[in-house]
């Protein structure tokens, strides 16, 4: 197969960031998917309906004139979200989801939850609206070893927390394991999860090849192979429980190459074409259209999209570096390598 055209596709996990940043980045973006999940991990962080409507605005007034994007909007959940706040969301009309951040997982998210059992009176609305919590699923336990995090955190809070509320429609963010992977294989249809381009294509030993390698660093970190493996097997099976969700996390150069550098991959620039290439390298580019373009929006209860994008086996150089910040640059996924699809513009 040589080219390939599929419905356009949506982004159902992505960081934009704000101002200066958020321009930068919005038309990788905008230029592939016809919506995008947008984190809520700004500082300070998106905790109310009215936050994220002017955040909304903000991203709509950023956009490249004549592009059709839509953001679909998130609520950072803290320990004191109220009930009432979950009303509004629903009502709202453009808050999609709220994301569960553990307290200290990651980038922003020291303004997170401390302990669930906070939010139950939040947590039991949500479930009665029919609003998706979107976790990121990290026990932050110190002790816990950094690549036992996910697994910890099934046994530890997911488990728990779906016991308490079976009817919860929950969204495993990112899952980078083959536990997370059978977890919600075995869950019941109100639970799904979104899978990164990185992890379908990388394995923890990108972090260390030749050296350290800051750019392959992200949150869950890569894991082994035969994780990446059993990512690679749900990812193209065909199960309406697994989507596309890049994480594109946008950090300038020098904040990822420092003494403590931030986690993230910036991948928003090949946002569908790593997706491809990963595809194409088990043979199942039959599977992608309805990982990257339906899956997500039924499982959202959104229309899926309606126009197509055509995607073509031809190689192209990522460039080293792309403008980011009037003092730092980006640093994209594959920089200065070959990725083997292109998107037809
Ligand atoms: O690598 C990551 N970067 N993981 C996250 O969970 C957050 C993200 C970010 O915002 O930079
Ligand atoms: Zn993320």
């Amino acid at each position: 197969m040589q080219t390939l055209t599929i419905t356009r596709p949506d982004d159902w996990h992505l960081h934009l960031r704000d101002g200066d940043a958020m321009k930068s980045v919005l038309p990788d973006t905008a230029s592939r998917f016809a919506r995008a999940i947008v984190m809520p991990n700004l500082k300070p962080p998106v905790t109310t309906v009215a936050l994220a409507a002017a955040y909304r605005q903000r991203i709509l007034s950023a956009l490249p004139a004549g592009a059709s994007f839509q953001p679909l909007m998130t609520l950072y959940l803290t320990d004191n979200t109220p009930a009432a706040e979950i009303d509004a969301a629903q009502s709202s009309g453009f808050v999609h989801g709220v994301k569960l951040y553990p307290a200290g997982a990651t980038t922003n998210s020291d303004a997170g939850v401390t302990g669930l059992a906070k939010c139950d009176a939040t947590l039991a609305r949500m479930e009665k609206l029919g609003l998706p919590l979107l976790v990121h699923g990290e026990a932050t336990d110190p002790a816990v070893d950094v690549f036992d995090r996910e697994a910890v955190f099934i046994d530890t809070v997911m488990l728990p927390l779906l016991k308490k509320f079976p009817g919860l429609r929950v969204v495993f963010e990112h899952i980078t394991t083959k536990d997370a992977a059978d977890f919600v294989i075995g869950a019941t249809s109100n639970v799904a999860a979104t899978i990164t381009a990185h992890h379908l294509l990388l394995n923890r030993n990108a972090m260390f090849q030749g050296g350290m390698r800051p750019h392959h660093y992200c949150l869950p970190v890569l894991k082994r192979e035969t994780h990446r493996q059993a990512l690679v097997k749900a990812a193209t099976s065909g199960n309406p429980k697994f989507f596309l969700g890049t994480d594109s996390a946008p950090h300038g150069k020098r904040t990822k190459e420092a003494a403590c550098g931030c986690a993230g991959c910036y991948t928003a620039h090949a946002g569908i074409e790593l997706y491809a290439e990963a595809f194409d390298a088990s043979s199942a580019l039959d599977k992608l259209e309805g990982f990257a373009s339906f899956h997500g929006p039924d499982f959202y209860r959104l229309a899926r999209n309606t126009d197509r994008i055509t995607l073509i086996r031809k190689a192209w150089q990522v460039p080293t570096e792309q403008a980011f910040l009037a003092d730092d640059v980006l640093v994209p996924l594959r920089n200065g390598e070959n990725i083997a699809w292109s998107l037809q513009e």
